[in-house]
């Protein structure tokens, strides 16, 4: 109780960027899908913050037991993933994510696909998730720098009271670039 009374008052919340790629974990191109994570939060979230990232491979255990260790251990209250979402054989992120959710909150994929599917007919194909571990929320991108701007433009104004209703620490955005809906 008394750490929970100091970490809101003191501490930064932790965010999870987790970079799904086998490329870029093998060193074969640059990740470039968490750091547009990291510049888009950067940009709206107004609560102090710090990431804490990891590039892994497209291996569902490896993703499952990264979420696990980010939520159970590092305590991050969001997760991002980019990467993996697609229909290719390797990517698997969707799977990894739903095996350590309590509970899946569909609204998040169907709003991300809905959003991208004028512009990008491919968005069909991003399997993308997202859902509750504890008192974190999971949110599952596609690799593409531009498709974590489109796709969390498309759902951050819900996130903040997600948050606060699953028990996580309080979110502020900045308002002209993100209207955080609190209806709770
Ligand atoms: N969504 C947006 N907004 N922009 C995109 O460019 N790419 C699509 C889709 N969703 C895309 C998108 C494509 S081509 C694929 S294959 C899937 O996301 C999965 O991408 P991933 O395997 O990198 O996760």
């Amino acid at each position: 109780m008394a750490d929970s009374t100091e970490s809101s008052a003191a501490r930064p919340v932790r965010v999870g960027i987790v970079s799904v790629s086998d490329r870029a974990y093998r060193g074969i191109y640059e990740d470039r899908g968490g750091p547009a994570v990291r510049a888009y939060l950067d940009d709206v979230l107004a609560t102090p913050w710090v990431a804490v990232a990891r590039v892994i491979p497209d291996e569902v255990d490896v993703i499952r037991d990264t979420l696990v260790e980010l939520v159970d251990d590092a305590r991050c209250c969001l997760v991002i993933t980019t990467g993996g979402t697609g229909p290719a054989p390797r990517d698997v992120t969707p799977e990894a994510t739903a095996a350590v959710l309590d509970k899946e909150l569909d609204g998040f994929g169907e709003a991300m696909r809905a959003v991208s599917r004028p512009n990008v007919p491919t968005a069909i194909l991003s399997r993308q998730t997202a859902g509750v571990r504890g008192s974190a929320l999971i949110v599952n991108l596609p690799g593409s720098p531009k498709a974590v701007r489109e796709c969390l433009d498309a759902v951050f104004a819900a996130v903040p009271d997600c948050v606060d209703l699953i028990g996580g620490p309080r979110l502020d955005t900045d308002p002209s670039r993100v209207k955080a809906h609190r209806p709770h």
